[in-house]
């Protein structure tokens, strides 16, 4: 799924830029979905969500970039389509008169290529989204998982029992009915849950900051896994476990650097390590393959209650898509979601067996709080799949015991910060790797999503209050300048 839904496309799209940018003029349309754009969740289809995401992320700040260039980018998020790829439960329950035909969407969809970064061509979906934007996240959430149980279970029952599809069939049809009269329900008790919900999200919030911090250990497990431990904000992160006498499995690329690391934390803590090599580049390839067996020995009969999900690459920056080898940019698809995806698979069977645990993925607020990142196009997109993987991993998983976070800070001052950052007016804000750790414990377990440092917070306040054109005109700005200070310095 990732391979066809992101990377082929990202790769695609690659191929046919050049030639537009020097006929300074093209349009590219992606397809994207509003189960990634207009919803908060889509559990048990977290992956095609997440790769959605990605899509929509891509497109726009794509749409940054190229526009200058006469190139337009644009991403189309429908909802559902009568194609194959909708189940028949869907095609035969309330969303019907919702569902276009592919010809009546391609007839819309043509209408609108040209016009914005995104876009829900047909009216039909246009109404949906307008619905779905008064209903609260957390309602979503249930509905959602509901619904997605529901079909779950009916697609289940059809491969078990195909010669009861009669009764399989009224079965869908009663609970379809009982759907439609508790969607009734939902919207119109949906204002007032909304008004409500709104007036004491700032009271939860307050008391979620000052809250005490969980017991890690004794709240999910004696060992906890970090990747990417060998600087930056892994280094921290991995001392702050091991300051709270939580045992590590340490996963990095060098095995030096790793080496380095372990000794390090045992010399100051009273704890045991374990060290995975771990080249997070190389997943999905033979040797990746043979890494990530080597990493399930690693953790078998562990009491593996914590990941950080943090290894990630930021390079390369301060480039347009078309400029660089697409290779650098599938290295950082691989390391910063795919290699995420992989190891959170593997870790959770024995979360799941446990019942308890939590998972934490790194992602960013270039994602979350920011429209646009042109010139970081990748690295964005990335992290918007890392986001809504996350969301909807909590919302599949809370109930069995573990806790899925995204953290998305504002820039760290870590290697992976330019220096002209860490010099402008952002360093005020620019919290050290061992401070974000100090805050990101305290958030571990609490939400799907959080920007654990006040001065982040304070950030991304201030970001919700621009319109995304602001946005999108000064992130391009600040990044061509950016990028011309890189390459003078080249
Ligand atoms: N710093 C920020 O401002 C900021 C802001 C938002 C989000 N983040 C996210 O926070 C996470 C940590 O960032 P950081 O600033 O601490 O970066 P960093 O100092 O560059 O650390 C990255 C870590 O990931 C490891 N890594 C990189 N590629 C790898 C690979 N192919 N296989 C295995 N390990 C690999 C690195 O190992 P080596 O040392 O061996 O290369 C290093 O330990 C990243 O996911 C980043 O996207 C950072």
């Amino acid at each position: 799924m990732v391979r066809v839904n992101l990377w082929a496309l990202t790769e695609v799209t690659a191929a046919v830029l050049p030639g537009m940018v020097e006929r300074r003029r093209g349009a590219i349309v992606n397809m994207g979905s509003a189960s990634s754009e207009a919803i908060p969740s889509f559990p048990l289809s977290t992956m095609y969500a997440a790769t959605k995401r990605y899509v929509a992320k891509f497109s726009r700040s794509l749409y940054v970039e190229y526009r200058s260039k006469g190139i337009d980018v644009q991403c189309q998020a429908p909802f559902f389509v009568a194609t194959r790829i909708v189940p028949s439960a869907i095609r035969n329950n309330w969303l019907s008169p919702f569902l276009p035909t592919p010809d009546a969407y391609a007839a819309a969809a043509t209408r609108w290529i040209g016009h914005g970064p995104l876009c829900s061509p047909t009216v039909a979906h246009q109404l949906l989204w307008c619905l779905a934007g008064v209903l609260p996240d957390a309602v979503h959430d249930w509905l959602r998982l509901r619904e997605h149980r529901r079909l779950r279970t009916l697609s289940f029952q059809r491969i078990r029992a195909a010669s009861a599809t009669g009764r399989t069939k009224a079965k869908s049809a009663a609970e379809d009915d009982r759907s439609r009269a508790g969607m009734a329900l939902h919207l119109s008790g949906s204002r007032g849950v909304y008004t409500a919900t709104f007036s004491f999200r700032l009271l939860a919030y307050l008391a979620l900051c000052l809250r005490q911090p969980r017991d890690l250990r004794r709240h999910y497990g004696a060992w906890a896994m970090v990747t990417g431990p060998t600087s930056g904000i892994g280094w921290s992160v991995a001392l702050e476990l091991a300051s709270r006498g939580i045992n590590l499995v340490l996963l990095d690329l060098d095995a030096a650097n790793l080496q380095e690391t372990s000794d390090m934390i045992k010399s100051r803590h009273a704890v045991t390590t374990k060290t995975v090599v771990f080249d997070l580049s190389l997943v999905g390839t033979p040797q990746g393959d043979e890494s990530m067996r080597r990493l399930r020995a690693a953790i078998e009969g562990l009491d593996l209650g914590l990941l950080v999900n943090n290894a990630g690459v930021s390079k390369p920056s301060g480039a347009y898509l078309h400029e660089v080898d697409v290779e650098a940019w599938v290295k950082m698809v691989r390391v910063n979601l795919w290699a995420l995806t992989e190891v959170t698979a593997a870790v959770l069977p024995g979360m799941v067996q446990r019942r308890r645990g939590a998972i934490v993925n790194m992602g960013s607020a270039s994602s979350e709080a920011i429209p646009s990142f042109p010139l970081s196009n990748i690295y964005a997109a990335t992290k918007r799949y890392v986001a809504k993987f996350s969301r909807s991993l909590y919302v599949e998983y809370r109930n069995k015991g573990v806790d899925v976070q995204c953290q998305a800070p504002f820039f760290v001052a870590t290697r992976m910060v330019p220096r002209a950052i860490r010099d402008n007016w952002l360093s005020s804000f620019l919290p050290t790797p061992d401070a974000y750790a100090a805050a990101a414990m305290r958030w571990i377990g609490h939400g799907p999503l959080c920007s654990p440092t006040v001065g982040h917070q304070l950030l991304w306040c201030l970001a919700r209050v621009l319109p995304d054109a602001v946005h999108d005109w000064l992130r391009l700005r600040e990044h061509l300048r950016l990028r011309a200070r890189l390459r003078s310095r080249e």
